[in-house]
């Protein structure tokens, strides 16, 4: 199966193709021109594939969040310029979020601007982070505080590398693909939902249900790339995922983090008349199997308030501002004071509601 469909970008359109093999593309590139940057896991098991690559450069990279800091970066400047790395060159990522961070932000700021190709390998790269242009760096053990709007000119995806992902990261995938479905609205969300199991088992159910979240995000990055109107409804589940991931010191996967921030939010929307108690329920028992193993997951309280207001976009003079579902059920960006009823619905949902 072979499809692709085009991305309108800043600096022009771009192509995500779906392809079998799609590794074995590289071999077309011309070699002393690329310089791949790829995931050690991917290098490990995809030798075989990948015997043939010629490149000007290769570095082998660790995917873990320290590879994406600020601090890590001249290693891999001083690694492409010994390899006679240019302007006309270009960097070729494989490999998961991680992976995708460096490279991109690697593009944007080596000589003011390079081109990339991206050959995402997890599912929340394929089915989400692959669009809409953003780049986000660590400093220190501060989170994707630094980052730039740098498109790939083109993406190529092939699902059957997703047989080797372990159990939590696939499931930290389907929890952004939750999160977009949910984003469409009750139906979409639905629909999915009751393919939930099959996304696990059947390669080709899963590859249309990545087809679709893309779909879904390119309408929204389309109409707001730099992430200043329409396109803030993805955070939805993001407010309080973040700081559920930071309260518990990164424990959790972030897709599977997100799919508990949604529950969160909904049930806060719900007890704070938002939205309503339907809409909490619909889609209670999906995300809880998302994040299921984690539902016993101790966030403390006050770190978990700390993370939120650390987030200046979320908490500043008594207010909050979340995505939060509305009385239709469909995520809205809503402004309210962070008051008494709000940490009391907080609270509630953690001291009880994920197990239920
Ligand atoms: N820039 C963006 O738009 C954006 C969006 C979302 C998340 N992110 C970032 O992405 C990171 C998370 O990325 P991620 O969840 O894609 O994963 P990742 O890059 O952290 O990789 C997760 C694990 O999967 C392994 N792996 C990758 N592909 C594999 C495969 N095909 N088979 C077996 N193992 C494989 C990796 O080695 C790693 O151990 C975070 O740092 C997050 O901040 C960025
Ligand atoms: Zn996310």
């Amino acid at each position: 199966v072979s499809e692709s469909f085009v991305v309108k970008s800043h600096t022009g359109p771009y192509q995500v193709h779906f392809e079998q093999g799609a590794l074995a593309r590289l071999n077309a590139l011309v070699a002393d021109t690329i310089h791949v940057i790829i995931d050690a896991r991917i290098a490990d098991l995809y030798a075989q594939a990948l015997s043939e690559l010629r490149a000007a450069s290769v570095t082998t990279v660790e995917a873990d969040e320290r590879a994406k800091t600020l601090e890590q970066m001249p290693l891999y400047v001083g690694n492409l310029l010994e390899k006679g790395f240019r302007r006309h060159h270009r960097l070729v990522a494989i490999g998961g979020g991680i992976i995708q961070d460096i490279t991109c932000f690697l593009a944007a700021t080596m000589m003011r601007g390079v081109d990339w190709v991206f050959f995402p390998t997890t599912l929340l790269a394929q089915a989400d982070s692959c669009i809409g242009s953003k780049s986000s760096i660590n400093v220190g053990s501060f989170k994707n505080v630094l980052g730039t709007f740098t498109p790939p000119r083109a993406v190529y995806i092939d699902v059957s590398l997703l047989t080797t992902l372990d159990e939590r990261d696939a499931r930290s995938g389907v929890g952004e693909i939750l999160k977009v479905h949910a984003i469409e609205g009750p139906d979409a969300f639905q629909d999915v939902a009751s393919a939930y199991e099959r996304l696990f088992q059947d390669e080709t159910v899963l590859a249309r249900y990545i087809q679709r979240a893309l779909q879904i995000k390119k309408r929204f990055i389309e109409d707001d790339e730099f992430d200043r109107g329409s396109r803030q409804v993805f955070n939805y589940g993001h407010t309080f995922g973040h700081a559920i991931e930071a309260a518990t010191e990164f424990s959790i996967p972030h897709g599977i983090a997100v799919t508990m921030g949604m529950d969160l939010a909904n049930f806060i929307a719900w007890r704070l008349g938002h939205s309503d108690r339907k809409t909490f329920d619909r889609m209670h028992p999906t995300l809880r199997r998302n994040y299921r193993g984690y539902e016993g997951l101790t966030v403390p309280l006050d770190r978990f308030f700390t993370a939120l207001q650390h987030d200046k976009k979320n908490i500043g003079q008594g207010e909050i501002t979340a995505i939060l579902p509305d009385m239709s059920g469909c995520p809205v960006r809503i402004r309210r004071p962070a008051d008494e009823p709000f940490y009391a619905a907080c609270t509630s949902y953690f001291e009880g509601c994920r197990l239920a």
